[in-house]
């Protein structure tokens, strides 16, 4: 049986008064488009389809490969939209699911759920509803005395009666696809707004005395819709816990998980715990046993195992096993720090690799750099690497003291063993095991390297 869905992503979204495409604004670091693909990924057979229209370049742009996408112009509603995708899809599916693209909080398994329903259905749909207080603009389900689904009511048109009603459009169906191309003609303009809306194909069945299956969902979380940015805050707290609940049932702890914020996507190992405001954010990869916070900020980079970062900033970095870091310690973009790594405060690495054993304790820059094993940075260096036009190179050997407050005027390449004294600015290439000091520094005597081990 082949199983897709559309996607319904053209709306202007008006209410969240943005520039920005509704289906784009992001919902724990991901577009809220981003959530409903991977939720339906887990249901259909082949790919969906995205009705695109307001916006339709930006959004277009952003699914790139990973979905179909087809215009709606102009946008005449729902039902119109949905539409759209007859030409791509009619003959090639038995059952599709539509929903709207600004439902991010729906499961795999629910989608998944409304196709088991509608596979057992003899009519020709089946919908998702949900009870709830606060109808919060959804339409109402009308069922008739027997029980059976009659109507989908939009609030604006409903009676005081329908207004009272509990049970909610949720805003997930699944239909038997031939059908739905032929209903979809048949759906009248509403007078009132000029729109055809999809919901109406309930009526459409029950007039023709086709069964509508209706699935009662009981997680209301689930079912929170994005038409303002209320809503958008309600439904990113309700993500948030989700994700932080998933990660400490495999193993992480949290001992404050309302002040910690992960985004969808970040892959975490067991035994981390993860001290309270600490944002982890991207495509970031965190090993097991590491210690995190309190007060980080970490994007899109790469963590071993049995680290340690306290009250730090990381982004794009990849640290090895082992690291201990912080407090106030910044890494931007391309900073590689291998095993056993100490970083202390005030410090910040930028595009250079600090090999196995590095110590910068305080006050340090290091900027496109590279760093011998074991060499011991001194409180307050820094690699000069720009002279107001171009970034130059910094090579330090193994197991090489730099005295605090050296000024390293890049390029510049110092050996094994070299030593720079405190305060030194060294302008020229320093061989191995050699000590140099002063301003300009010169080189005052050759070192006898100490045998490690
Ligand atoms: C819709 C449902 C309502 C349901 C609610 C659940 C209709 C008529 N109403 O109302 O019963 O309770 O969702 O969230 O379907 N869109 C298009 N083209 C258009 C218009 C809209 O693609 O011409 C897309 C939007 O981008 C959006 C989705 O359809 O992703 C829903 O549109 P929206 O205006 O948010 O409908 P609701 O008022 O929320
Ligand atoms: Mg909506």
């Amino acid at each position: 049986m082949k199983i897709t869905a559309v996607l319904l992503a053209a709306g202007q979204g008006t209410r969240m008064k943005s520039d920005l495409p509704k289906v784009l604004h992001p919902l724990c670091g991901k577009p809220m488009i981003w959530h409903v693909l991977e939720a339906l990924k887990e249901a259909v057979t082949e790919p969906p389809v995205v009705v695109v229209g307001h916006g339709a370049e930006a959004v277009t742009k952003y699914l790139g490969d990973s979905a179909r996408t087809v215009l709606q112009e102009p946008q005449l509603g729902t039902g119109h939209a949905a539409m759209q995708a007859e030409s791509l899809l009619r003959g090639n599916a038995d059952l599709v699911i539509v929903t709207y693209a600004d439902m991010p909080l729906l499961r795999g398994e629910t989608f998944r759920r409304l196709v088991e329903t509608q596979r057992l259905n003899p009519g020709p749909l089946s919908l998702l509803t949900v009870i709830a207080d606060d109808p919060r603009g959804f339409g109402r389900i009308v069922r008739k005395a027997d029980g059976t689904v009659q109507a989908i009511v939009e609030e604006y048109v409903a009676t005081p009666e329908q207004q009272q009603i509990k049970e909610l459009n949720v805003g997930a169906y699944c239909f038997n696809a031939e059908w739905l191309w032929d209903a979809l003609k048949r759906i009248e303009k509403n007078p009132k707004k000029g729109e055809y809306y999809l919901t109406d194909v309930v009526e459409i069945a029950v007039k023709d005395n086709l069964p509508v299956q209706a699935v009662l969902h009981d997680d209301f979380s689930e079912t929170i819709g994005i038409n303002t940015r209320v809503h958008l805050s309600e439904a990113e707290a309700a993500m948030r816990a989700r994700i932080n609940r998933t990660h400490m049932l495999n193993g992480v702890s949290m001992t404050d998980p309302a002040s910690t914020y992960i985004d969808a996507g970040v892959k975490i190992g067991r035994d981390t715990t993860l001290l309270p405001n600490t944002y982890i954010h991207g495509t970031t990869v965190i090993g097991e046993r590491n210690v995190i916070g309190p007060n980080t900020i970490i994007r899109d980079t790469t963590i071993g195992n049995g680290c340690k970062i306290l009250a730090s900033v990381l982004e794009g970095a990849v640290l090895e096993d082992e690291v201990d870091m912080g407090p106030f310690a910044r890494l931007r973009k391309g900073a590689h720090l291998k095993s056993h790594v100490h970083m202390g405060n005030f410090g910040e690495v930028k595009d250079s690799t600090l090999h196995e054993g590095v110590k910068m304790g305080h006050f340090s820059y290091i900027g496109n750099a590279v760093i011998g094993a074991n060499t011991n940075i001194g409180a307050g260096t820094i690699t000069c690497n720009y002279d107001g036009e171009r970034k130059h190179p910094t090579v330090i050997g193994e197991d090489v003291f730099i005295g605090s407050d050296t000024m390293l005027v890049a390029p510049l390449t110092l050996g094994d063993g070299a030593r720079t004294g405190a305060g030194a600015v060294v302008t020229k290439d320093v061989p191995e095991d050699t000590l140099v000091v002063g301003m300009p520094a010169r080189a005052i005597r050759k070192l006898e390297r100490k045998k490690k081990g």
